[in-house]
């Protein structure tokens, strides 16, 4: 049973220096590594580890082929630029082939998982020498793990499977106690920029969770240029999460007054506090309208795009 920090009860500044001493205290005089993706949990974890161990630390982005517009390259010159080194590791190849022929939600996120974790960190973890991995598994990534709701794709021991035996190295996940809000406190403790630990947050499966169907490269590229627009549209909403959604359907639609057999994309802009539970923001028509049109003309093969309306629960917030 892990044990809550509620986010009021949170003292960022006592959190920070306790988990700089429990990293020190496990990984000892040895190296470990971590998997910079970019998002709130894995930024937060990374300038922690930092703290903890220094240039002990080796931080990785692995380019999965399935990240949004220029966000590789983005991510790793931030972290530059605050000081920390971060190799990009090419293992687009490796996740596509994963990922072929895959349509059940739990199937593509336990190919995800494997190649994640086994192959392409497997390899770097051994190349290296590191025995220790840091990530930032959060609370509500176990709880809706476990309760059966969608298996977070960095959540092991709660399901029994032992990450040492699995995969050959130890996972530490200091964050683990903590929801998204209580993050966000210790980012800006950190002294994280605003717009990282504000932003909004982003799957580890990446676009693969926004994909139904079979993820492959171009229906990757379209959701990628859907999510571009929703973010450009919506970014001023203060909404929690928002995002573009790729459907398996196809419909008939006309185009230069030809019958156009495309796809949908379903637009999703959420109200949380923790992620737990959501409501669809009341944007404005006028606003739907501009991401209807937006959509259409910038994203190739696109006819059909619909709002969610429906919260969470029965809906979650990703749609795989
Ligand atoms: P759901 O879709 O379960 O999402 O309502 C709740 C929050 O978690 C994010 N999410 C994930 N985060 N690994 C992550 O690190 C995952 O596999 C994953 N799936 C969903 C989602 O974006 C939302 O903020």
């Amino acid at each position: 049973m892990i044990e809550e920090i509620r986010t009021e009860a949170l003292d960022p500044e006592k959190f920070i220096q306790e988990k700089i001493h429990e990293i020190r205290e496990i990984v000892g005089d040895g190296t470990a590594i971590n998997a910079l993706s970019g998002g709130v949990d894995s930024s937060v974890v990374t300038v922690l580890g930092h703290r903890a161990l220094g240039d002990r630390l080796k931080s990785v982005f692995v380019d999965n082929g399935l990240m949004r517009e220029g966000e590789p390259e983005e991510v790793v010159n931030r972290f530059r630029n605050l000081g920390i080194p971060v190799e990009m590791v090419d293992a687009r190849e490796e996740f596509f082939a994963a990922l072929k022929g895959i349509t059940d939600p739990e199937e593509k996120r336990e190919a995800i998982t494997q190649t994640f974790y086994k192959h392409v960190f497997g390899r770097i973890v051994r190349e290296s020498g590191a025995k220790f991995l840091l990530q930032g598994t959060i609370l509500t990534d176990v709880d809706e793990t476990v309760a059966g709701i969608k298996r977070q794709h960095n959540v092991f021991e709660q399901l029994g499977i032992n990450p040492q035996e699995a995969f050959g190295y130890q996972i530490i996940e200091p964050l683990i106690q903590l929801r998204k809000d209580g993050v966000r406190k210790v980012g800006e403790a950190l002294g994280l920029p605003r717009e990282v630990f504000e932003r909004i947050p982003f799957p580890g499966p990446a676009l693969a969770a926004r994909v139904v169907g079979e993820v492959t490269p171009e229906r990757i590229e379209t959701v990628r240029k859907a999510t571009s627009v929703v973010e450009r549209l919506l970014k001023d909403t203060g909404a929690f999460q928002y995002m573009a959604i790729l459907h398996a359907d196809k419909m008939t639609g006309m185009r230069n007054g030809k019958r156009d057999f495309g796809q949908q994309i379903e637009v999703r802009c959420w109200d949380s506090v923790d992620g737990r539970t959501a409501t669809p923001t009341k944007l404005p028509f006028e606003k739907l309208e501009d991401l209807a049109n937006a959509i259409i003309s910038e994203v190739p093969g696109i006819v059909s795009v619909t709002y969610n309306i429906a919260p969470k629960p029965p809906s979650t917030i990703e749609a795989v």
